[in-house]
This record gives structure tokens, sequence and C-alpha cells, in this order.
């Protein structure tokens, strides 16, 4: 029989260009926040999750699930790296809720951290690309943003995209991360703005691009049955899902939806017993601009084609029908590959707490994360609900 799992902490460090900080203070600025939020002692601690994509191609540091353990204090507790590309986050949750369900551990921390900017942006572009199929697409030549470029060029054909409609997710992402202080961005832009930046991979520019970044996130978690000890606002985890894919995108069905994505948010959605409808608040995998539409699609917030307009009509904004990426998302508030999936935790539990500021959605009930692996080889799908 397995226990229902709540979420009792959570911390962020700023995410950025973090040149005064190393992956060390990172981990413990998000960890020891998480911490203090979910008032429990080190000792408390029974096991560690740590997400990191490459952090031994971006600092040389491996073995980062035992750095993160020791620099918080955790003496001697079963710590466990999880790589998974940009979902080793959500993918490190998941784990670290099937450990605290399946009656194993009681008090888990869950941590996601990396740090990119200390490689030129060629040699993070490389690592990266070790994300998807080395030998069929980095080898050949072709980048993370020349996956994603494909995948818009073919949602323009068949759908009728256009570029403004993907500027008006970076405008609208700009836009919440200016409300957030731990975003790499505070800057407004507009559509024009976007259309202008330099091409990066057509027709993908700068501002349709998230950009490299330093950054972690902490999660405490706790059996639902004893949170209220730690802490009197536990959020609950309705269900927690993943699914993978071909690593090669030419491998694919469709290159203008991502099926783990649809299949994770199906179970997870049956799992929480409720429907697309049902979440105000969703945490959505925007690496770059098209990736938010699509993810709107496959978890089925709108039909197949009809996500862009909807963006573009502000529908997507803070308070309006469903508030996409209250973060600021993975382009605003930045993407250090292997913190993000548990940083949107973080914000989906801030909502749902009434604790999310200027950012706050009003009577936020159900949230949703999903974090993408590659491009859409692992898909990762956590809902969370208020617990009263
Ligand atoms: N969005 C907004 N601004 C960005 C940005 C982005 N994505 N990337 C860089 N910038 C800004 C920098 O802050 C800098 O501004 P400044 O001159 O005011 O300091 C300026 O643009 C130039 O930065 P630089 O680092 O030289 O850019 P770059 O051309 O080397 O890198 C990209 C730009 C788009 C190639 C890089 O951000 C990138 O590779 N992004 C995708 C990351 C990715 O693939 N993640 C995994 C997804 S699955």
């Amino acid at each position: 029989m397995m226990r229902e799992v709540a979420v009792i902490g959570v911390g962020l460090s700023r995410f950025g260009e973090r040149w005064n900080a190393g992956l060390k203070e990172l981990m413990a600025e998000a960890g020891v926040a998480a911490i203090e939020d979910a008032n429990v002692k080190s000792s408390d601690v029974e096991m560690l999750f740590g997400g990191t994509m490459a952090s031994g191609r971006f600092m040389g540091q491996e073995h980062i699930a035992a750095l993160m353990s020791d620099e918080l204090g955790f003496r001697n507790i079963p710590a466990v790296r999880i790589e998974n590309a940009c979902a080793s986050g959500g993918s490190a949750l998941r784990l670290g809720y099937m450990s605290v369900a399946s009656g194993i551990h009681d008090i888990v921390v869950v941590g996601g951290v990396e740090k990119m900017t200390d490689v030129t942006s060629a040699e993070a572009g490389t690592a990266l690309g070790g994300a998807g199929d080395q030998e069929w697409e980095l080898f050949q030549g072709i980048t993370f943003p020349g996956l994603y470029a494909m995948m818009a060029k073919r949602h323009m054909h068949e759908y009728g995209t256009t570029e403004e409609q993907l500027a008006s997710v970076s405008v609208k992402n700009h836009d919440n991360a200016y409300k957030n202080k731990y975003a790499q961005f505070h800057k407004k832009i507009t559509v024009q703005e976007v259309l202008d930046s330099k091409m990066v991979s057509d027709p993908l520019k700068l501002f349709d691009c998230s950009p490299i970044s330093d950054g972690a996130a902490a999660l405490v978690l706790a059996p639902l049955e004893v949170a209220r000890k730690y802490n009197d606002t536990p959020i609950k985890i309705l269900a927690s899902e993943q699914a993978s894919d071909t690593l090669r995108l030419a491998a694919r069905e469709s290159l203008t939806s991502i099926k783990a994505t649809s299949i994770a948010a199906q179970k997870a959605y049956k799992h929480a017993k409720v429907s697309a409808k049902d979440i105000s608040i969703a945490e959505v995998h925007d690496c770059f601009t098209i990736a938010e539409i699509m993810a709107m699609e496959d978890l089925g917030f709108y039909d197949k084609g009809k996500a862009a307009k909807a963006v573009e009509n502000g529908e997507t904004r803070l308070n309006a029908g469903i508030s996409i990426n209250t973060s600021g998302g993975l382009k605003g508030c930045g993407h250090p590959v292997g913190a993000t999936g548990v940083k949107q935790a973080v914000e989906v539990v801030w909502q749902l707490r009434g604790e999310a500021g200027e950012r706050q959605v009003k009577d936020a009930r159900i949230g949703l994360t999903h974090n993408v692996g590659g491009s859409g080889a692992t898909a990762v799908v956590h809902i969370f609900g208020r617990a009263n």
C-alpha cells in the first residue's frame, strides 16, 4: 500500500551567471533554504537524490549527490546522483517520491544543480548535445537549438504557427521573470525585440532560446501523515509519472509533438483523478519557445495546433485562463539543466501555498510540472495539490 507524499520544504538559489559561486555555494543556498523551510534537522534526513546532467563536463566535478549531502551536513545517509539530461531534476523528484511512498524512507531531500557558465557557449552546446543521439545528431553537427528549430519549422508547416506567436511565449515568460527575484533575466521584452534578436537556428532567435545558467533547487519530502508536524502548509504530490521515447528525433512518429509528454501526462491525470481542465498553474519545459507550445498541446491544455494562438491572445498569462510558467520558465528564469525540474516544483509549491508574491495566481489549487530530457526522449510530469 503506497503512502501519500507531501512537499514540506522548498528552496532555490538565485539563477543566472553566478561568477562568485561554485557548485557548493549554489547547493548550500538552495538546500539550507529548503531545510529551514521544512523545519527539519539535518539528522532527520534519511536519503538524498541529487539531479545534475553534466557537472563533470561543466565543472570537472562528479559524485554530486555525496557532495550535496556533505555540504548540507547529512552524515552517512545514502545519497544518489540522478542523470537524465535536462530532466535530471524531475527524475530525482520522482525517485524521492517513490522512496517516501514506498515506506522505505520518511524525510527525503531532492536537490538539483548545474553550473554551466564556466565554459564557453560552444563547449556548453556540445555538453548539452550529449542529451541527444551523439552518433546520429551531435556528431553530424546538430545541437539542441537545431533540433528544436526543426520541430518549430514542422509545427509552422502543419499548423500555421508564426514567428510572432513563438515570440509571444518569450515576452510572457520575461514578464513573469521580471517579478521573480530568483530569475536570471529582469528585463521586459517586446515581440519586435524577439524578432530582431540574432538568429540562432532558423526560425529560433536568441530570445526564443533558454540561456546557459547556474543555479540550484531543493525540496524536502515527507509522508503526508506526518507532514503537519513540520509544516502548516504541506503540498501533496497527487501524481508522479515519467515516460521515454526514441533518443533520436528522426526516429519519432511526429516532429510536432512529444509522445513521452502525452503518455506521462495521461497517466498522471489518471493517478491524480483530475483532468487537464483542473490545472490552474503549470511550469512547462520551455527550453525553446516552440517547446512551450508543444507542451501545452501534449499536456492536453489545448488541442493540437491551437496553443500558439492562445499564447498570442494572452490566455496563458498570470491569472488568465491557465497561468503557464509563472516563474518565468526556462526562458526567463534560466535553465541550469540539472536544477530545472526541481525548481519547477518549488514554484508550484509557492503558488499553491499562496507565497508567490507579485506572481501569485489567485486561488491556485492544482499545479503541474513538466520536465523534458533531450528533445523529448524523457518526460516527467508531476501534479500537486493543497493538502486541505
Ligand atoms: N536569452 C536572452 N539573452 C541571452 C540568452 C538567451 N537565451 N543567451 C545569452 N543571452 C545574452 C547574454 O546575457 C549576453 O548579454 P550581455 O551582452 O548583455 O551580457 C548576450 O546575450 C550574449 O551572450 P552570449 O553568452 O555570448 O550568447 P551566445 O551566443 O554565446 O549564446 C545561445 C546564446 C542561445 C546559443 C545560448 O544561450 C544557448 O545555447 N542556449 C540554449 C541552451 C540549451 O540548449 N539548453 C538545453 C535545452 S534542451
